[in-house]
């Protein structure tokens, strides 16, 4: 395929233009991987996902995925994952559990970065063990869009070929959305007939829960982060503010303040909601909840999350404070 986005590639805004492009595109796959086996990384995010129906349709059972389920994804989206690839559309798909490996690596690290670090290294080993069970891939397919190419040549982010993976394991790349913008991956999803939850989905970090778990990561906090989180996107998507607001989630910082349950003293964690505008995240507003959600949201909060008495709603905007909180 094209290593570039041509300058007069039409923006691919409607199902026959997605129809087209997957049509061309598959042609290609077919011809780059022959008879040949493929590994994938599969997220669960808009880009891998996109990566894995399109493949599944080009060269379906030589394609293997490997879904590593670091402990810090957001409610349900393991399990949908493995619905939609493994149920429904019938992918090759290894599920790694591998939450209490990245948990007691977490246990105790209080700085960011280092939390970072060690969830982005853990991903990898992780991953690189799957792949050194399997026999004779040649190939690794990669969700990178055009926007993480034009940063990389601007030096803006660095773009991970073949994810930071080790030396040894040399694979020829297959990247079959590389020309495409985020809104076009979306319509190609939703042409190759993936959940629109899926292709619409918000953005979600790489290190997941663990920057909205802030400090040292606690499986009860990072429960209570999991948890608020599916309440805030649940009370969203039926007041309409699904698809209208950019991102919003929940975070439950390392301290506890004093209230009341049925008479007896709390102490307890406090939920802090965030919910955010912006066209490209290098700024951001936030949203006007309406008041009765917001207090909505606290009495759902309180009562069925473990551990919480209050809930804070955090109105700053991007800068001072970036999106997420660390
Ligand atoms: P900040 O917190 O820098 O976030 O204002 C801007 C946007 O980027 C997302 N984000 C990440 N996405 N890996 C990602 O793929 C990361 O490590 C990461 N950190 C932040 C954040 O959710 C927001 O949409």
């Amino acid at each position: 395929m094209a290593d570039r986005r041509p300058d007069d590639m039409i923006r691919i805004t409607t199902k026959e233009l997605a129809d087209a492009f997957i049509e061309e595109q598959i042609k290609e796959l077919r011809d780059q991987i022959g008879d040949k086996k493929v590994l994938l990384a599969l997220s669960g995010g808009v880009d891998s996902s996109v990566v894995a129906a399109m493949l599944i349709k080009a060269v379906g059972d030589q394609l293997t995925c490997v879904h590593v389920n670091h402990g810090l994804l957001r409610k349900g989206e393991p399990e949908q994952v493995i619905e939609v690839f493994r149920n429904q559309m019938k992918a090759n798909l290894i599920y790694v559990d591998a939450t209490d490996r990245f948990l007691d690596k977490l246990a105790g690290v209080t700085d960011p970065e280092k939390k970072r670090k060690i969830i982005g290294g853990e991903f990898i080993e992780v991953f690189a063990e799957e792949a050194r069970k399997l026999d004779n891939i040649e190939f690794l397919a990669q969700g990178t869009i055009w926007p993480d190419i034009l940063e990389s040549e601007k030096g803006i982010k660095a773009h991970h070929n073949a994810g930071g993976l080790p030396e040894d394991m040399k694979f020829e790349l297959v990247e079959p959305v590389k020309i495409l913008f985020k809104d076009e991956v979306r319509v190609v999803g939703e042409a190759l007939g993936l959940p629109s939850n899926m292709v619409y989905r918000q953005p979600f970090p790489g290190p997941g829960l663990g920057v909205r778990c802030p400090g040292a990561i606690t499986r009860d906090r990072l429960e209570a982060v999991r948890e608020s989180d599916a309440i805030l996107r649940e009370e969203f998507a039926k007041n309409g503010l699904e698809g209208k607001v950019w991102q919003y989630f929940t975070v439950v910082p390392d301290f506890k303040s004093t209230g009341i349950r049925n008479g007896e003293r709390t102490f307890d964690w406090c939920v802090i909601i965030r919910a955010v505008n912006t066209t490209d995240a290098m700024t951001a507003e936030v949203e006007n909840i309406p008041f009765d959600l917001m207090q909505h949201l606290v009495s759902r909060i309180t009562s069925e999350v473990n551990g919480v008495n209050r809930v804070l709603y955090d109105f700053t905007p991007k800068p001072s404070g970036t999106i997420e909180y660390e």
